[in-house]
Formats: structure tokens, sequence, C-alpha cells
């Protein structure tokens, strides 16, 4: 198969889809990649390096698109790009069509065949390529909060580890899943305590085991969160429900129970935030402060290390993506379930029941649009 890596163009994007070491791999299954020119220079990786792992370098995006048969990106195509997309061609990349009805429509005109990362679901309900990205968020939650907990940036003042006859902070990590595990394991480690909540008995028995011995758990409820937040200076927002709005653990009466200058960082602020006084910032002006509180609300974290998340994502992305270059999508897709819910629009139909519900429009069954097996 003919793939091939656009350079990302969304506003401060800088990650990339392939790295060199996935481009030997497809190459080591007799797949041609093309790649377009300086696409790796924001994650630290040279026209050079593609080169020398056996891509071939484009000057501009138009070719690439044009030859490719399997589309990798890192982000949802954007405006520029819909007219180069063409029909039957794959796109492998984040989408979330559910927040945009534009590029939902645009894509159902292109007649492309749209398999997206963040639908892409193991039997146990995880989100494989969704897990690399909040590892990375969940670990610089803790950088972050630490930077603005220095009184030069707007916090109380405190060292998390503390020194020799001084104790150390208290880090409050509310939701104990992937985002809260690496923010606590960080926050451990630099000497803080810390406290993790989560609603789940079993999660907390779980993280009870294997943390630490300055890790405590706590159940969540309204109670203990009131409790907590009055001795706690870095508090991390990283719960989920899923496909809903994060619940407000932290409500804006509670913001006069904590001592000022204690920082609070949202990560969950991408599905609304779990503080009742969040909005999304930028990595231009990460923070803000109400009622002598700093919030950090940057709605896409992983940005700010595109090196390590390229690596990252790449790892995870890799595996599906060869199988899908090997095999082509329609069999790729029946042989691994994982791959098939994350079929998303294909060939004008769309065929992910979140995505038709959210625009109103007719579901196609995707065993519809995979055709049948024939049975020699
Ligand atoms: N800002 C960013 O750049 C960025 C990057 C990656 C992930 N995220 C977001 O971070 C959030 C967390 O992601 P994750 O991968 O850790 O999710 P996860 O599903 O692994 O963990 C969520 C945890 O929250 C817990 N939870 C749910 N309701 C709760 C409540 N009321 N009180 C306490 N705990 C509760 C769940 O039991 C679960 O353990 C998501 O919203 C995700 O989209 C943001």
């Amino acid at each position: 198969m003919i793939i091939g890596v656009p350079k990302e163009i969304k506003n401060n994007e800088n990650r990339v889809a392939l790295t060199p070491a996935g481009v030997a791999e497809f190459k080591k299954h007799g797949h041609e990649v093309y790649v377009q020119a300086t696409a790796g220079v924001g994650s630290g990786i040279s026209d050079e390096e593609y080169v020398q792992a056996g891509a071939t370098i484009l000057p501009t995006i138009e070719d690439v698109y044009d030859i490719a048969e399997m589309i990798v990106k890192v982000k949802e195509p954007i405006a520029a790009e819909y007219p180069l997309i063409k029909a039957n061609q794959l796109l492998f990349t984040y989408f979330h069509f559910a927040s945009s009805e534009e590029l939902t429509y645009a894509m159902l005109k292109s007649g492309a065949v749209c398999l997206a990362y963040e639908t892409v679901e193991k039997n146990d309900r995880s989100l494989p390529l969704l897990v690399p990205m909040s590892e990375v968020a969940g670990r610089m939650a803790i950088q972050e909060g630490a930077k603005y907990l220095e009184k030069p940036m707007g916090g109380r003042g405190i060292l998390l580890g503390g020194v020799a006859g001084v104790k150390p902070a208290n880090v409050l990590v509310l939701g104990g899943g992937i985002v809260g595990t690496q923010s606590a394991k960080m926050a451990a480690g630099l000497g803080a305590n810390v406290t993790i909540v989560d609603i789940s008995l079993p999660r907390l028995r779980y993280l009870e085991d294997i943390m630490p011995a300055n890790v405590d758990t706590v159940i969540s409820n309204e109670y203990n969160i009131r409790q907590l937040i009055q001795t706690t200076d870095l508090i991390i927002g990283g719960v989920l429900i899923p496909g809903a709005k994060a619940p407000s653990l932290v409500t804006r009466d509670m913001l006069n129970l904590m001592r000022p200058g204690t920082v609070m960082v949202d990560v969950a602020i991408d599905q609304g935030g779990c503080f009742e006084t969040s909005h999304a910032t930028t990595h231009q002006d990460p923070t803000f402060v109400v009622e002598g509180i700093v919030h950090y609300c940057v709605a896409n974290m992983p940005g700010a290390v595109p090196y390590t998340s390229t690596l990252a994502l790449t790892n995870a992305t890799l595996p599906y993506a060869i199988q899908l270059a090997n095999k082509g999508w329609k069999k790729a897709c029946r042989e691994n379930e994982e791959l098939k819910k994350g079929l998303n629009v294909v060939n004008g139909k769309t065929v992910y029941a979140g995505v038709a519900e959210a625009w109103s429009l007719p579901l196609t069954p995707v065993e519809d649009v995979l055709g049948k097996v024939i049975v020699a």
C-alpha cells in the first residue's frame, strides 16, 4: 500500500503521525511511504532521518494526498485539507466527529474511509489510542502544577517535595484513571503527600496495592473533597465519565475553603472540566486566577511536548496502521474488532452511532460497508 504522512497544519500542532522507525516497519512489510517535507521537524525528526529509514520526501501537502492510498495523521483534517481528500482514500487519525458538524459533512462528501483513533476500542472498553495522551497529560500536570506553585508564577510558594525539616506539599488527584495514576506517580516520586480520590472502589483497591507509601486513596464524595481541599496545595482534575461532561467536583463556593495560591490543573477540561470555575486555556496563556486560586486549564497539554507525544502516540498507532496496510481496511476491520470500532464515516455513510446521533444522520450498520466474506 502507498502510505502518506502530511505535515500537521492545525495551529500549534507539532506532532507527526509516523516516526522513522514506523517508516522502516512499513517498508519491511513491502509498503511505500511518502512523507511531506519538514513534517517531523516540530518533533525533532529531520527529513534526512525519514529518507534513511526508506521514505520518499514530497515537497507539498497536495503531493502527499494525491499519491497516498492511506493517510496517517495526528489531528483531524482542517478546511484547507478537505478538497485534497479523495473518495476511497483511507484516513487514520483523530477526528472527534461529534464535536464538529462541518468536519462530519466534509468527510461524508469526500467519500473517504475515516478510521478514528479515538474510537478504536478494546474488549475491556479501554481506548488504546487515547491512553498515551492521557499518560503524557497526567505526568505533565505535576510539572506544570509544581511550576505554578512557585511564588513568581502566582502560587503559594511551596516546593512539592519539601526539604529536611520542612513538610512536603499535599497533592490531591481527582480521578484514579490513566491521568490520575500518572499524576500520582510523578507527585509521589517528587516526595509530595498524595491523595487519590475515585468513585470506583475496585480501582482504589488496585491503586492502594501498587502505589508507594506516600499515596493514600479516598472514596469520592462531596464531603471528602470539601475536607481535603482545605489542606491541599495542588489539585489535579482527571475524572472522566465516558461520553458525558465531566462532573464539577470543585464548585465555586468551595474556593474560599482553600488557601490562596493553591493551584488547580484541570486536565479534564477537554470534557468541560471538573472545576466549576474552569474554562479552556492555551499554552500561550495557560492560567487564570479565581478568588486567589490559580487555574491551569490547557485543553491540549501533550502539544507542549511533541517529541514525547509523537513517540508515545506512534508506539500505539503503528501496530494498527500496519494491519490496515497489510490487509486493506475491510479485511483488517473484519478480523479485528478493535479496528472495526474505529470506523466512523465510510464512502459517504455514517457507521458510528455516536456520530450519527450527534448530527441526526442515518446510521449504516458497519457490517454493510465491510462486505461479505466469500468462503471458498
Ligand atoms: N487536557 C489535555 O490535554 C488532556 C489530555 C489527555 C486526556 N485528557 C482528559 O483527561 C480526562 C481523564 O482521562 P483518563 O484517560 O485518565 O480517563 P480514565 O477513564 O482512565 O479515568 C477517569 C477516572 O475518573 C473516575 N471518576 C469518574 N467520576 C468520578 C468522580 N465523580 N469522582 C472521582 N473520580 C471519578 C473514574 O472512575 C476513572 O477512574 C479525560 O477527560 C481526558 O479526555 C485531557
